[in-house]
Parts: structure tokens; C-alpha cells; sequence
């Protein structure tokens, strides 16, 4: 099914930057939407099969300068009639199964999302001359290979279907800007983090778990010694990335960036920043790690720098103030 907001011509008559964000309902689709709406030129349209994506998360985007399908990056046709319609120049390739368990659990349907899904976006892109998209590609690119810190020339070693899914989609993009120069861009997120992030993220949900905890008062649960690290970077800041990142001269162009502050914090640190911002003496109950997870990761970030140049990247401490 398709649902079509009104559009209000006056407004569409201002516009100058056309932007598709695809799962736009979700967790970080939504929130470059939402940074995208702040200047009136900008037309935003969104599409979601509410996968994982929420309604509520559309809300606070409606105006006349947003669009929203109901529909899925695996129906081509659709794909093709929205670019063509709104003669989008921008594309954010934001939908996805982002899980690695439902990916080992059933490959064919993450791979049909993952990644006919991303060729689904370049080709429609192709055909109707968009000037630009970023991909969201991830961390998980690179395995449990074990050397850290991890920059764009790290070894790329994934262990699961939606690491390779997630690499593959960079290689189709990268495809793409070689083999039709339509321009590309690969970032590969950390663990993102922020408001609206669902409980069962594999990447921040333990930020989102522990504020659920320490409102209701109730004891998290920590896997292992909780010495493990991961390098979490707050969803504003992503989004602000994105929109550089496509508004990068095409000029010295970067066509992949490591999205992560450098930052190296612990599971046992985390309680402590909750613990602080809460003001309660919580205990933690620890169990048996978790088979099979990443134990450490953190990022070299200094070609990030680069692009975001002296714009601050958000503490920790202070992205979870917001929550
Ligand atoms: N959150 C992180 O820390 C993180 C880290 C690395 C990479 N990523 C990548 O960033 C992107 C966004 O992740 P997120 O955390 O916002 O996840 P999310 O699950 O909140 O967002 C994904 C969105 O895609 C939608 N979707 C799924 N299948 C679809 C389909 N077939 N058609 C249309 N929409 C579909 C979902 O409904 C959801 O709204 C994903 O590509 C993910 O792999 C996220």
C-alpha cells in the first residue's frame, strides 16, 4: 500500500534539494530527516515498511516538505516511480535488517533487504540521474579480526550474512561510481546511539536498555566481566555526518569514512555514566558472555575529522543527557 501526504505547491516551488531517505521510520533514517527538514529548501522523501521502522518515529517529521511511502526497497517499480516522480537528487540508503542473528537466521531474506535492496536504489538511481548517494554500512565489515584501532584500510574480515551483506553493498556502490559514475559514498558506522533507538539494536540497544533500567529502578544485566568496548557515536552526530558527506565537493571527494569518535568505552563504564545521571546505586547483575560477539571495537576516526573538520563530536556523557 502507498501513502502519499498532500503536496502544497507553493512550497514545493521553493524547493532546491530533493532528498529519498530510505528507512526513514527507523532509528537514524529518521533523524536525518529531521536535521534535513531544519532548512525550508529541502524536500523530504521517505520511504519504510515499518520492518523495524515506527510510526511514531514519522511523526515529529510531518510537514508539507515531507513524504512518506508505505513501501518496500525490494519492489523496484516503486522505487523507480518515487526518484522519477520527485526528481530526487539525494539518496540516504538507511533501510535494512540490521541484525546479524536474524541474518544467521534466515540469509535469504536479509540478502533479498540487504542487498537487492541497495541494487534496487543504485539502478533506480541510474536511471533517473541522481547526483548522489550515501550508504550506511557498518562496522561489522570487519569481523573479529583483532587489530584496533580500525581505519578505512583495515583488513575486512565479516563473520556473519550481514557483514558480507552490509561489504557488498559498499562494493556495489563503489560499482556504481566506477562503472556509471554515479557518485557514491560508504560510511561505516560504529555504534550509533540516541533517542528512539530500539531496546533490540544490536549496536546501541544496551544505552537504550540501561536508561529503560535505571527509570524503572531495576538491575541490568552485564554480559561477561564487562571489560569489553565499543566505540558509540550519538545519532545527531551521524546525521550531521550524512549530510556532509553528501555535500562534499566531488572534487577529492571521500568515498569512505569510519563513523566512530576514537573513543574506547567499556560496558562497566557505561553503568558508571548511568549510575551518575540518574544518581542511583545501582549493582549490576553479571552473567556468562555472550558466544560469538565482537569483543572490543573502537575506530581511528582521523579521516572523519577530515570531513567534519572542527565541527564537535558529542561526548558520551553528554548524548546520554539527552536520551
Ligand atoms: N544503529 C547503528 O549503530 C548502526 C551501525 C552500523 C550500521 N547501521 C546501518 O544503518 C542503517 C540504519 O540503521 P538503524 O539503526 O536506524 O536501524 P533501524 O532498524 O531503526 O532502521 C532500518 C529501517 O529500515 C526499514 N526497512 C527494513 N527493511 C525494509 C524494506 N524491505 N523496505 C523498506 N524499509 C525497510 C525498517 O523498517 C527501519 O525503519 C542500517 O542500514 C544499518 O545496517 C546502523
Amino acid at each position: 500500500m502507498v501513502v502519499r501526504l498532500n503536496i502544497n505547491i507553493a512550497v514545493e516551488n521553493n524547493i532546491k534539494n530533493t532528498y529519498f531517505i530510505t528507512g526513514v521510520a527507523g532509528f537514524i533514517g529518521s533523524h536525518i530527516a529531521e536535521e534535513l527538514l531544519k532548512n525550508n529548501n529541502n524536500l523530504i522523501i521517505g520511504i519504510d515498511n515499518f520492518y523495524s521502522g515506527k510510526k511514531e518515529n514519522l511523526k515529529m517529521l510531518k510537514c508539507d516538505r515531507f513524504k512518506f511511502y508505505e513501501g518496500d526497497i525490494r519492489d523496484f517499480e516503486l522505487l523507480k516511480k518515487i526518484i522519477f516522480t520527485h526528481k530526487v537528487q539525494y539518496v540516504f540508503h538507511e533501510a535494512a535488517i540490521a541484525s546479524v542473528q536474524k541474518s544467521v537466521e534466515d540469509p535469504l531474506l536479509t540478502n533479498e533487504v540487504n542487498v537487492k535492496g541497495t541494487l534496487n536504489i543504485l539502478e533506480a538511481s541510474k536511471q533517473n540521474n541522481v547526483k548522489r548517494i550515501v550508504y550506511s554500512s557498518s562496522c561489522v565489515v570487519f569481523g573479529d579480526e583483532i587489530t584496533l584501532p580500525k581505519n578505512e584500510n583495515s583488513i575486512i574480515a565479516p563473520i556473519s550474512p550481514y557483514g558480507y551483506e552490509k561489504l557488498m553493498s559498499e562494493q556495489y556502490m563503489d560499482l556504481y561510481n566506477n562503472l556509471y559514475g554515479l557518485e557514491t559514498i560508504n560510511l561505516r558506522y560504529f555504534n550509533v546511539y540516541g533517542s528512539r533507538q530500539d531496546y533490540s539494536s544490536e549496536y546501541g540497544g544496551v544505552i537504550s536498555i540501561f536508561e529503560d533500567k535505571f527509570q524503572k529502578g531495576t538491575s541490568p544485566t552485564i554480559f561477561g566481566d564487562g571489560k569489553q568496548y565499543r566505540d558509540y557515536i550519538y545519532v545527531k552526530d551521524i546525521a550531521r555526518i550524512n549530510i556532509k558527506a553528501m555535500h562534499q565537493k566531488s572534487k577529492g571527494m571521500i568515498r569512505l569514512i569510519c563513523c566512530g569518535t576514537g573513543v574506547k568505552t567499556s560496558v562497566n563504564k557505561l553503568f558508571d555514566i548511568f549510575k551518575n545521571k540518574h544518581n542511583k546505586d545501582l549493582q549490576a547483575n553479571y552473567v556468562k558472555a555472550r558466544e560469538g560477539e565482537v569483543k572490543d571495537s573502537v575506530c581511528n576516526n582521523s579521516r572523519l575529522i577530515k570531513l567534519v573538520k572542527s565541527e564537535k563530536v558529542t561526548k558520551l556523557e553528554d548524548g546520554i543527557l539527552d536520551l
